[in-house]
C-alpha cells in the first residue's frame, strides 16, 4: 500500500500548488472541510484529487473504520498492555453504555465526574487561593495547556503546574504561595513516577516547615489508590480512573481537576461536550468528510509520502502557547515507534517530530528556516476568527493578517526575477544586483494547513483536543502501530534509577562508559 503513496508523492514533486489553484477555481472549498465549529483548510498543499484518493485508499486498506469502532467498543486495542482505550468514555456525557469486559463503565465515570464537581465546588467556595497540580507528562501537559488556553474563563483560585524534578520548578512556584491557603493535587496515574513523588514530598515538607497541618491539603488523582493511601492520602481524597485511560489522553477525567477548579464545573463540562461532539463526528462521518481522518492523511502525505520529518504547529493564539508541547507528547509518545503491532519493523518512517510556538513570535525567530531553509517543514496554523479582547480588536486583526500572510507567503514564494526587480528598483546593478537578489528568493510551494475556529471557548478547545487525539489514532492505525503504549520511555527511567547512587557518590561508576564517568567526575569536582 505504501508503493502507491510513494508513486503519488514522486509525481507531486513537480506540482506547484499555485497551479492547482489556477486550474481549479473550486480548490479552496474542495480541499477543505467544515466540521462542528471548525474549518480545516488543506488546499495549500500539493495534494490533488488523485493523491487524495491514494490517501483515502490507505485509510481503507488499514481498516481505519473497523479499528475506530473497536476502540469505541472497548476492545483491547492496546495489545502490548492488554488494555482497552476508552478516554472517550470520560466525555460520553449522555452517550449511553460503554462496555469493558461486558461491564458498563459509565456509572463509575459519571460518579467520578460528580465527585470531581463536588471537590471543585468546595475548593472554589473555600479560602484556598492557590492550587498546585504536581504531575508530569500526561498528568501535567493537558491541564496546564488548557488552563492557559481558557484563562478568560478562569474565575477560581490560581492554578500552578509543577512537573520538573529540577527543584527550581517547585521552589519558584512555592515562593509565590501561602502555606495557609495552598492546596496540592498529586496527579499521577501510577503514583510511582519519581519526579511527581519527589515534588509531592517536597510540598509536604514545605507545609510541615511552616507548621501547617497537611490534613486536607492533598488530593490524589490516580489509578493506584493503594499507593496514594500508603503515601497518606485517604480514599475519600482520591479521584480514580481505570487503566483504559492512557496518561496522555487523561485530561478529560480526574487529571482535569485543576482545570475544573479554575473554570468551574460548567465550563469543564462544556469542554467535555466539545470532545464528545468530535467523537460523534469521527464515528459518523465518511472517510473523505472526516476531519481527524483528513488531518491524519495530510500528515501521512507529508511525512511518509514526501519525507518531511517534522511538523510545525503554529497557533496564532498566545493562549495556545502550550499546545505544541501538549501535542509533542500526544503525537510523539503515541506514534514514535519502529515496530508494528505484530513486532515487525515499520516499512516507513514513524510519526513526525512535532514542534512549534505561537505566532507571531515564531515569525521573528525560526520562520526564516521555514521560508528559506533547505528542509521543507509542513506548517499547521491555528487561528480564531474572534479574540477575547473585544477592546483590542485591532490586535486580533493584525494577528489574523499575519497568519494568513504566512501561509500565502509559504505557498507563493518569490522568484529570482521578482527579487531582481526589487533590487533593480533599489538602484542595484550588475553582479551586486544578482548577488543580493539571490538572498531574497523564496522557493515557495511550501505546504501548510489552517485550522480556523470561531473563538477559543471551552467547547471549541474540547473539539480541537479530541480532533488531535483521533488524528493520532488514525495515523497509528495506518502505520499499523500501537499508539497507546510507551515502552520507549522505560530504559532511561531504569538507568536514571541506577545512576542515582553514582551521582551522590555512594556507588562506584567503574562499569560505566568513559563518557558517563567523565561527566560524573565533573559533577563531583564542582558539587
Ligand atoms: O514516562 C512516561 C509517562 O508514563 C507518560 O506516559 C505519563 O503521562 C507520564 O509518564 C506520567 O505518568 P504518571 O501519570 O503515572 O505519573
Amino acid at each position: 500500500m505504501w508503493d502507491d503513496l510513494k508513486t503519488a508523492a514522486a509525481k507531486a514533486q513537480d506540482i506547484r500548488t499555485l497551479d492547482l489553484f489556477a486550474k481549479d477555481t473550486t480548490r479552496a472549498s474542495e480541499f477543505s472541510l467544515t466540521a462542528l465549529d471548525m474549518l480545516f483548510d488543506y488546499s495549500k498543499t500539493q495534494i490533488d484529487a488523485a493523491s487524495r484518493d491514494v490517501l483515502l485508499d490507505l485509510a481503507r486498506t488499514a481498516d481505519v473504520e473497523t479499528r475506530r469502532d473497536a476502540m469505541f467498543a472497548g476492545e483491547k486495542i492496546n495489545e502490548t498492555e492488554g488494555r482497552a482505550v476508552l478516554h472517550t468514555a470520560l466525555r460520553n456525557l449522555d452517550g449511553g453504555a460503554v462496555l469493558v469486559d461486558g461491564v458498563d463503565v459509565m456509572p463509575e465515570v459519571l460518579t467520578t465526574l460528580d465527585r470531581m464537581q463536588t471537590v471543585a465546588e468546595e475548593v472554589r467556595a473555600s479560602t484556598i487561593t492557590d492550587v498546585l497540580n504536581i504531575g508530569i507528562g500526561g498528568s501535567d501537559l493537558g491541564p496546564a495547556m488548557a488552563y492557559l488556553a481558557l484563562s478568560p474563563y478562569c474565575n477560581g483560585p490560581r492554578c500552578h503546574f509543577v512537573s520538573n524534578v529540577d527543584g527550581a520548578d517547585i521552589a519558584d512556584t512555592l515562593r509565590g504561595c501561602d502555606p495557609e491557603t495552598t492546596l496540592f493535587i498529586v496527579a499521577s496515574k501510577t503514583f510511582t513516577t519519581i519526579e511527581t513523588m519527589t515534588n509531592a514530598r517536597t510540598a509536604r515538607a514545605w507545609l510541615q516547615d511552616h507548621d501547617v497541618s497537611t490534613d486536607g491539603r492533598f488530593i490524589a488523582l490516580s489509578s493506584n489508590a493503594d499507593a496514594a493511601a500508603e503515601w497518606g492520602i485517604p480514599p475519600e481524597r482520591v479521584l480514580g480512573f481505570e487503566d483504559w485511560v492512557g496518561g496522555r489522553y487523561s485530561m478529560w477525567g480526574p487529571i482535569g481537576l485543576s482545570l475544573m477548579i479554575a473554570i468551574g464545573p460548567d465550563g469543564f463540562k462544556a469542554f467535555l461536550r466539545g470532545g464528545q461532539a468530535m467523537d460523534r463526528h469521527f464515528r459518523a462521518a465518511a472517510l473523505h468528510e472526516n476531519m481527524p481522518v483528513l488531518l491524519a492523511l495530510v500528515g501521512i502525505w507529508h511525512n511518509q509520502g514526501l519525507g518531511h520529518a517534522t511538523r510545525a504547529v503554529l497557533p496564532y493564539d498566545n493562549r495556545l502557547s502550550r499546545l505544541p508541547a501538549y501535542l509533542q507528547q500526544l503525537e510523539m509518545e503515541s506514534n514514535g515507534k519502529s515496530v508494528a503491532m505484530d513486532g515487525a519493523s515499520l516499512p516507513v518512517q514513524s510519526g513526525p517530530v512535532v514542534w512549534g510556538e505561537p505566532g507571531t513570535n515564531g515569525q521573528h525567530a525560526f520562520y526564516q528556516l521555514i521560508h528559506q531553509g533547505t528542509r521543507v517543514v509542513p506548517c499547521e496554523f491555528i487561528m480564531a476568527a474572534e479574540g477575547h479582547e473585544s477592546d483590542l480588536r485591532h490586535h486580533h486583526e493584525l494577528l489574523i493578517a499575519n497568519c494568513l500572510a504566512q501561509s500565502e507567503a509559504l505557498m507563493r514564494g518569490r522568484s529570482l526575477d521578482e527579487a531582481r526587480k526589487r533590487m533593480s528598483d533599489k538602484g542595484l546593478t550588475g553582479d551586486e544586483l544578482e548577488r543580493q537578489a539571490r538572498h531574497r528568493v523564496f522557493a515557495g510551494n511550501r505546504p501548510s494547513t489552517t485550522l480556523m475556529i470561531p473563538k477559543l471557548t471551552p467547547e471549541v478547545l474540547g473539539q480541537i483536543i479530541a480532533l488531535y487525539e483521533h488524528r493520532v489514532f488514525v495515523e497509528g492505525v495506518i502505520l499499523g502501530i500501537n499508539s497507546f503504549d510507551q515502552w520507549g520511555v522505560e530504559l532511561g527511567k531504569e538507568l536514571a534509577t541506577s545512576l542515582g547512587p553514582l551521582v551522590s557518590g555512594d556507588a562506584s561508576a567503574d562499569d560505566k562508559d568513559a563518557s558517563t564517568r567523565q561527566l560524573l567526575d565533573f559533577v563531583h569536582r564542582f558539587s
